[in-house]
């Protein structure tokens, strides 16, 4: 398989007054055109992962990095402006809070239409029929009365399936989705993985998939890469994951509640300091 992603010990530092906060630590895997999930608890740099291959890092924070490649293109050493034509038409990112990501003064459609023609010379009327195509793929039923409504008025689930569609409409080789359903009800949030599970299996787009449902992702994804504190703890294929060994990651699957189990007392995960090393 050929290698869309490669990333060598890329580390985030947040410098502040009161010392240096080490966000991630060191973070090395490569991708194909496959499904790549990424877990780990809150804090753990899963986002920070995902913002640096991206180029959202905060502009205070310090990233580094042996290597950090997309199809030959070295991440770290282009032009802001490269950088800019690469996000969105060939690397796109779901961010975790779609309230935070959609422009509040614009309405759903017309942002939609402005990303694509940003990235695509299409003239407006075919751009209005493509974006109202994209919102009908991520299950909006009614696209005509959504593409016209301003992110306050959508329910978080609708606005992160507008997200969505704003993110696939030009269509990227990467997607980086962090926690891109967590807003929506579990019969919504089928809909919705698969929609980017035909996306990679149809366009053969790079999947990275950023949850802290094990579950989840192991259901869904090809791979999952487990964080604690900032580095990769274990990398597993999800068929295997009742095999993993590291005991954070049997911690993780121990707390799953199992049906008809005894459910008393709950497990906690004891967290061990020796993790974090
Ligand atoms: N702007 C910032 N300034 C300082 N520290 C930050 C900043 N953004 C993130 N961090 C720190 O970086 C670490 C990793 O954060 P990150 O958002 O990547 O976690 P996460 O794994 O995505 O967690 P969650 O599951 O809650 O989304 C955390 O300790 C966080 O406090
Ligand atoms: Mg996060």
């Amino acid at each position: 398989m050929s290698t869309l992603l490669q990333v060598d010990e890329l580390r985030v530092r947040f410098p502040t007054r009161t010392g240096t906060i080490e966000a991630v630590r060191g973070v090395s895997f490569s991708l194909g055109r496959e499904r790549l999930g990424i877990v780990g608890e809150s804090g753990s740099g899963k986002s920070q992962t995902g913002r640096a291959i991206m180029g959202l890092t905060p502009p205070h924070a310090q990233v580094t990095a042996k290597r950090l490649d997309f199809d030959g293109i070295d991440l770290l050493n282009v032009s802001a402006r490269q950088r800019r034509t690469l996000r969105g038409s060939r690397i796109a990112m779901v961010l975790q809070d779609p309230k935070y990501s959609l422009n509040p003064v614009m309405s759903v459609g017309r942002q939609i239409v402005e990303t694509l023609r940003t990235h695509e010379d299409v003239s407006r009327n075919e751009a209005r029929s493509r974006a109202l195509q994209m919102l009908e793929a991520v299950q909006i039923r009614d696209p005509e009365r959504v593409f016209n409504l301003y992110p306050h008025e959508v329910s978080g689930g609708m606005g992160q399936r507008a997200m969505i569609a704003m993110m696939l409409i030009a269509g990227p080789e990467l997607l980086i989705a962090d926690e891109p359903t967590s807003a929506l009800d579990v019969t919504v949030q089928l809909e919705v993985l698969g929609i980017l599970d035909r996306l990679v299996a149809d366009r053969g787009m790079g999947l990275i998939f950023i949850s802290h449902d094990l579950r989840l992702v192991s259901s869904f994804c090809d791979r999952v890469i487990v964080m604690y504190a900032g580095r990769i703890v274990e990398e597993i294929a999800a068929s295997d994951l009742a095999n993993a060994r590291h005991p954070y990651t049997r911690g993780l699957l121990d707390c799953m509640p199992k049906i008809g189990a005894d459910r008393h007392p709950l497990p906690t995960l004891q967290r061990q300091a020796e993790w974090s090393l």
